[in-house]
């Protein structure tokens, strides 16, 4: 069993723009509009403070979805995921509005540079006072490179290993500076100690980058790792250097085995199954009684319209959609071709047995209308977490929104102090960092350094 305080962990799935990563929920009528300023994502921070989140954390994607007939008019039209601000300067506004809710982004390995990010999210772990995470993601999507210098993305399991370096060099970069590094003493006239202050010197397959760092050592030691990798080659690269994984899936035997299978893998590459949290991800709808969380829900799915599941397929699969009829069928070699997050085409195919069609795809995945919603009233939501946790299938839940802030209000107001009735959520902060909140430890200088 991992060494949990009892507490399961409270991830809120944030968003920085129009709609949560389902598109109708801007045509929500208690969604806010005004997600272009601080006051709105302030107001979500301070939300899930009220509700002893251990952090926030925004997903991304460095392209709008228009791989749908290879346009982008509907994504715009209909408000598909189409804004998508810089996650990190809004982290920075939600961190100055509280005091001790995490906050994670998004960043990807596959377009930025290491010693980009390795400052970035060292800079936000200084200014938050050890509140930061990130988020690696490998980029799925043609779009993205398109925007970003290349014709179209790398292989997936190219992207992984180039990710792999990505990794050695951020943290390589994080631990240069010692942690006696400083000394801020102006009667010496010693900032800091030349011997303790290092250059990296990596020159690797894919990157160069000499150093040394420009941000000191952070409150966390580093910023936490956040990673959510799913085909086999993405698990093992969470195993290796996520400290927070995100998995997603509503079957709880597979969620056990997921999750003995991650821990089994850190426990291979050197690493302690405990310095590794897994969080599901759910999408809570949930009223005073079951009723009203199913009326909630079926006001939430008038909302939904066609072109938002085929516009996310195709972004997800990295195939336009447009070129097939709702009934035509995908071959075996259409299904390999799929160059996308694999974890979703296998999934249908498992689900359907054979050649799946379009709304096949629809149906199984259900990216844009919420099928994979979890409906009931706080005691029966607390029911399925407690469940889940106590298998144990993981060890926390990622708390996806139909519509913002109200879906996050909603589960605060009502689940929560369910959950703490139950002892699964705690009844206030005893610590200040997020590695605090989570039960990770800070990691010492090297320790990242495992085989691949
Ligand atoms: C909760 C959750 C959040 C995710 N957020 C992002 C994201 O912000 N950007 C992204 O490109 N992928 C995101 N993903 C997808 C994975 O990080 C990963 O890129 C995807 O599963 C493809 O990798 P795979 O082929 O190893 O499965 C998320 C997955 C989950 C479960």
């Amino acid at each position: 069993m991992p060494s949990r305080d009892g507490h399961l962990a409270l991830v809120g799935f944030l968003q920085a723009q129009n709609c949560t990563t389902i598109p109708a929920a801007w045509r929500h009528p208690d969604a806010r509009l005004d997600f272009m300023t601080a006051d709105y994502y302030q107001h979500i921070a301070r939300t899930l403070e009220r509700g002893f989140f251990d952090i926030g954390f925004f997903d991304d994607r460095l392209a709008m979805p228009d791989m749908y007939g290879g346009d982008h008019a509907h994504t715009v039209e209909r408000g598909i995921r189409c804004v998508k601000l810089d996650p990190t300067i809004v982290l920075t506004t939600m961190g100055l509005a509280t005091e001790h809710i995490g906050l994670g982004a998004t960043y990807s390995a596959t377009y930025h540079e290491p010693f980009h990010v390795a400052r970035v999210f060292a800079t936000l772990d200084h200014i938050t006072s050890g509140r930061a995470a990130w988020n690696v993601v490998t980029s799925v999507n043609d779009n993205e490179a398109r925007n970003m210098g290349l014709s179209e993305g790398l292989a997936h399991d190219d992207r992984y290993d180039r990710a792999d370096e990505f990794m050695e060099v951020v943290h390589g970069h994080w631990d240069t500076w010692d942690e006696d590094a400083l000394e801020l003493d102006r009667n010496s006239g010693v900032f800091a100690h030349g011997d303790r202050v290092h250059r990296l010197d990596h020159q690797g397959e894919h990157y160069l980058s000499r150093g040394p760092f420009t941000v000191p050592r952070t409150p966390q030691g580093h910023p936490v790792v956040i990673q959510a990798g799913q085909s086999a080659r993405g698990t093992r690269f969470a195993a290796r250097w996520g400290e927070l994984v995100f998995v997603s899936g509503n079957d709880l035997v597979r969620a056990a085995e997921t999750y003995r299978r991650l821990r089994a893998e850190a426990e291979t590459v050197g690493r302690d199954p405990d310095s590794l949290r897994v969080a599901t991800l759910v999408f809570p709808i949930v009223g005073q009684t079951r009723s009203e969380a199913e009326d909630r829900r079926a006001a939430f799915d008038a909302l939904t319209e066609d072109i938002d599941e085929l516009s996310l397929l195709s972004e997800g699969l990295n195939f336009d959609f447009s070129t097939k009829n709702l009934d035509d069928t995908f071959s075996a070699e259409e299904l390999e071709s799929l160059s996308g997050i694999q974890a979703i085409r296998d999934r249908v195919v498992e689900r359907t047995g054979g050649e799946p069609t379009v709304r096949d795809f629809m149906e199984v995945t259900g990216r844009a209308n919420l099928s994979h919603a979890l409906v009931g009233d706080p005691g029966e939501i607390a029911d399925h977490f407690e469940e889940w946790f106590n298998t144990p299938a993981c060890d926390g839940f990622v708390i996806g929104s139909a519509y913002q802030p109200g879906a996050l209000e909603s589960f605060v107001d009502l689940v929560v102090p369910e959950l703490q009735r139950r002892g699964l959520v705690r009844a206030h902060y005893t610590g200040t960092t997020l590695r605090d909140h989570l039960g990770l430890a800070v990691p010492n200088s090297g320790d990242w350094r495992r085989p691949a």
